[in-house]
């Protein structure tokens, strides 16, 4: 049945779709994730107590639990009460989950800053947010910056597991490749070349931003 150079050029779609809905759920869901990590920083570094124990709590939980049964979770729980398409909620679960994740990155690249720099604007004085602003955030940043990139990366590979609710990412259509060309491994060893590819460049990237930032 097959024509000539059959398999290139029926599936070559499939995972082009693959690789696009992958790096789609995973920007976005970095995106969000960066938003949603930066508030709850914001929440463990607040005053409140309640706060803090809320922001820690969503932390602790999110990082406690497999991605795999939150991304089931939001798709068949959440989906209960109202109809969430399936993208739909593989983002938010890995919105979710990232931003737990960024919320620590953040926390640590704020903890890494060194004391003295914000007794040092204290000092001067400055107010805690104006030293937070303007002295330790930016210091802070060099650290935050290439964690942010490995997360990127994380969550490229990670985001395959929203596979299980029929998103078609990289892996589900791989595993629609398999079954309709009988090709048990050809499609596997494509898969994974993409993938390598998709992060090698991106740490290739990260590294040369960080060689930059150390000049200065
Ligand atoms: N496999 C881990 C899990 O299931 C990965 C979680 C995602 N990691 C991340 N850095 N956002 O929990």
């Amino acid at each position: 049945q097959d024509t000539e150079g059959g398999f290139a050029s029926k599936y070559w779609r499939y995972f082009l779709d693959g690789t696009a809905m992958t790096i789609f759920i995973s920007l976005i869901g970095v995106l969000v994730g960066l938003v949603l990590g930066f508030i709850l920083s914001l929440m463990r570094l607040a005053k409140n107590v309640i706060i803090r124990f809320l922001g820690s709590s969503y932390v602790e939980f999110v990082r406690g639990t497999p991605l795999l049964i939150q991304v089931m979770f939001i798709y068949f729980g959440v989906g209960v009460f109202f109809n969430l398409p399936a993208l739909t909620a593989g983002i938010i679960a890995v919105s979710l989950n990232s931003g737990a994740y960024i919320c620590e990155i953040i926390r640590s690249g704020l903890n890494s800053v060194d004391s003295g720099q914000s007794e040092a604007a204290r000092s001067l004085g400055m107010s805690r947010n104006q030293a937070m602003r303007h002295i330790i955030f930016p210091q802070a940043l060099k650290n935050i910056w290439p964690a942010l990139g490995n997360e990127f990366i994380t969550i490229i590979k990670e985001s395959s597991i929203v596979s299980v609710i029929g998103v078609g990412e990289l892996i589900f259509q791989t595993r629609v490749v398999r079954s309709a060309s009988f090709e048990g491994i050809l499609p596997l060893i494509i898969t994974m070349m993409i993938y390598f590819v998709l992060t090698f460049t991106l740490t290739k990237i990260l590294n040369y931003f960080e060689g930059r930032m150390n000049h200065d």
